[in-house]
């Protein structure tokens, strides 16, 4: 039985030298020491020894099992540090290496432009409001003294939803939400976006605007035409020169439209003004009486003016590109030129 144990050991020791993994070790394990183990089974056969033999083989028995149980837990410990070290190699990142430079977003061009027009009106004392882009008809049209029979409501331009709301068609309802939640003296614009069956090089579907709209008590044309001189000077440069052209809208009396002189040729006439030298750049004009009424405002008491810009077109006069829905295409090759 001595011999035995002993080959026990020595096998064990040797079959130690060729483990490569914890499952290896596992295996070995449950083969000697395991319930059916080969350990174990010479343990068993104690029993029959004599009552001399017994103290002297349980005693190697013992220190056998007490050492290669120390040598499975030092293979173990080997095996988990050459595991780790596997583990750490792998892993291993080469800080020498030069980083990757993390892209960096920025504000879309008619953003820029948007920014812009607001800081201009911010600096003359506007206040900046917004309204919802989902309008009922009552506040694009109807008080906007534009009646049901009016060209303006054609389902050929404005996109309709469902029980009298629609997309607004233009940021003018909310000069109506402005004067119906505060009194005059009112100083504000619009930015926004806005909705028109509209799709080719100059138009698309949606598009930004930025109303203007001033109440107060003896408010002129002047003040009017002294405003927006004011925003296309800063704007376009101190020598853009402006002209009002007379022109309709429902809600203004009298109403103009507004051309700056063209900031490719400085007025003498080229392809981009069509060679007249001038470019139109806004609609504008005194708040019309039927628009004081339809907010209980009294039309003898106050008087205003309002205006409205198309966003896209004024950043296409910075930028000059030949199709505005490029702007709404998302291809960041155009998008990182500005
Ligand atoms: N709402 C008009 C448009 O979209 C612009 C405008 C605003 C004209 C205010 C006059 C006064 O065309």
């Amino acid at each position: 039985m001595k011999k035995e144990l002993e080959a026990i050991q020595a096998e064990v020791l040797q079959a130690l030298k060729q483990i490569n993994t914890q499952d290896q070790l596992e295996s070995l394990r449950i083969e000697y020491f395991g319930r059916k183990g080969k350990l174990t089974d010479v343990m068993k056969g104690m029993g029959k020894l004599s009552k001399e033999e017994r103290p002297i083989i349980g005693k190697l028995a013992n220190e056998i099992r007490s050492s290669l149980s120390d040598a499975f837990e030092a293979a173990k410990t080997a095996l988990d540090s050459k595991q780790q070290g596997q583990q750490l190699k792998a892993e291993s990142v080469d800080i020498t290496l030069p980083g990757r430079k993390p892209t960096l977003g920025k504000a879309h061009p008619v953003m820029q432009i948007l920014q812009r027009i607001e800081e201009i009106f911010m600096q003359m004392g506007f206040q900046v409001v917004t309204g919802p882009e989902v309008e009922t008809e009552h506040y694009n049209f109807d008080a906007l003294n534009t009646p049901p029979d009016h060209p303006a409501r054609d389902l050929h331009d404005t996109f309709y939803l469902t029980d009298g709301h629609l997309l607004r068609t233009h940021n003018s309802p909310v000069q109506i939400r402005a004067m119906e939640n505060q009194q005059p003296p009112i100083r504000i614009i619009v930015p926004g976006k806005a909705y028109r069956v509209d799709y080719d090089v100059s138009h698309t579907p949606m598009f930004h605007q930025v109303e203007g709209l001033l109440v107060d008590r003896h408010v002129t044309f002047s003040e009017l035409k002294g405003v927006l001189v004011s925003f296309a000077r800063q704007m376009f440069g101190d020598q853009t020169q402006m002209r009002f052209r007379p022109h309709f809208f429902p809600f203004t009396e009298p109403s103009a439209e507004v051309d700056i002189s063209c900031t490719v040729c400085q007025g003498k006439g080229c392809r981009s003004c069509g060679h007249t030298g001038w470019i139109e750049i806004l609609g504008a004009g005194a708040v019309d009486p039927e628009v004081f009424r339809a907010v209980n405002y009294d039309p003898e008491e106050v008087t205003g003016f309002a205006f409205g810009m198309g966003v896209e077109r004024i950043a296409n006069l910075q930028f000059r590109i030949p199709d505005i829905r490029t702007f709404y295409e998302n291809d960041l090759r155009f998008l990182n030129q500005f």
